[in-house]
């Protein structure tokens, strides 16, 4: 599982990351970007009318990113949930402090799930995704692992953290925050600072080309260094009053979607669902709601949304 988990982009070294990044970019052309968010507002102005608002992150914000990632990537949305079952199955692994024969032997028949199914799209060659990595497959590029290794980033790297972002957004918008919120001119900044404060990857990691020394620490070359996002978003050397939700931020800034050769490929795209989206609640009169809290899932390396219930946060 760790040797799959390393064929991942995020995880690759070039040459092999420059070869899928190449692979992925045409996936977020601004056509491509524009027809995401199209998707995302049409589910949203379907599932929204007569959603109580207590009801609103689970049957209106999840299915609406689903579709708009489901679109993006060419699967039907009734699959996304079953791939996205299988990734953590797979990466339920990564956690455990002891070795769980079930959870190891579950984790690997996860793997043969999402690898026939990649096989299977890819063959059918349908959509921008499967289409990519069956051209790369057939020159030799790829293999069907790494294909798979694609899929499962995807799935499982772009709806929980998106979910995530928009979770403490609506919390901006409906509790007290909001008043400073004027949607119309702070949309961008209200956008950026939930992605500052969820920040729902904690770490990202990098190897060492070369020994260098950091704040008196010595790091040899070819050592792991893991960069701790979560800390450098709150670091009150370059965010005054961190834990606060403030649009006048100029200067820094965050890293919740990386820097770098990896950074985030869905950035932009992240940026312009969620525009869409509240966009979209606003218009049909879904922000007008009571108060929501997000209940975080803080786990090993990440923050992710449990429930968002009614009531304001304490
Ligand atoms: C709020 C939502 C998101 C957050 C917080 C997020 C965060 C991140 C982070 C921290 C990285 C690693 C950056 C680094 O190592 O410097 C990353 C990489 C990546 N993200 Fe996102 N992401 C989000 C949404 C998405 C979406 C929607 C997609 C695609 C549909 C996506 C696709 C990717 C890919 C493909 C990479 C690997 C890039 C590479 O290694 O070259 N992400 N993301």
């Amino acid at each position: 599982m760790t040797e799959f988990v390393d064929l991942w982009p995020v995880f690759s070294d070039p040459p092999r990351h420059t070869g899928m990044r190449r692979l992925l970019l045409p996936l977020f052309t601004p056509a491509a970007v524009g027809r995401v968010v199209a998707a995302t507002k049409e589910s949203v102005a379907t599932t929204s009318p007569g959603t109580p608002g207590g009801r609103v992150f689970e049957s209106v914000v999840r299915p609406a990113l689903a579709a708009g990632l489901a679109r993006l990537i060419g699967e039907p949305p009734e699959t996304l949930a079953e791939l996205g079952d299988c990734a953590t199955r797979i990466l339920a692994v990564g956690p455990s402090e002891t070795y769980e024969p079930s959870v190891g032997l579950d984790a690997a028949k996860a793997l043969d799930e999402l690898t026939d199914h990649v096989a299977r799209r890819c063959e059918a060659g349908r959509g921008a995704l499967a289409s990519a990595l069956r051209d790369a497959m057939a020159e030799g590029s790829l293999d069907l692992r790494d294909a798979t290794a694609v899929y499962a980033q995807l799935v499982t790297g772009a709806l929980e953290p998106a979910a995530a972002a928009v979770a403490r957004l609506l919390e901006a918008l409906t509790g007290p925050e909001a008043e400073a919120i004027d949607l119309a001119t702070d949309i961008d900044p209200a956008i950026d600072e939930a992605l500052r404060l969820a920040t729902p990857f904690h770490l990202a990691m990098r190897r060492a080309l070369t020994d260098f020394t950091l704040h008196d620490h010595v790091v040899k070359a070819e050592a792991r260094v893991i960069l701790v996002l979560v800390a450098a978003n709150r670091d009150p050397r370059r965010f005054a009053d961190p834990l606060t939700f403030r649009l006048d931020r100029t200067g820094a800034r965050h890293v919740a979607l990386g820097r770098g050769r990896h950074a985030c490929l869905g950035a932009a795209l992240t940026r312009h669902v969620m525009r869409g989206l509240v966009a979209e609640l606003a218009a049909g009169g879904v922000l007008d709601l009571p108060p929501l809290s997000v209940v975080w899932n803080v786990d090993f390396g990440g923050r992710f949304v449990q429930d968002v219930v009614a009531g304001q946060r304490v």
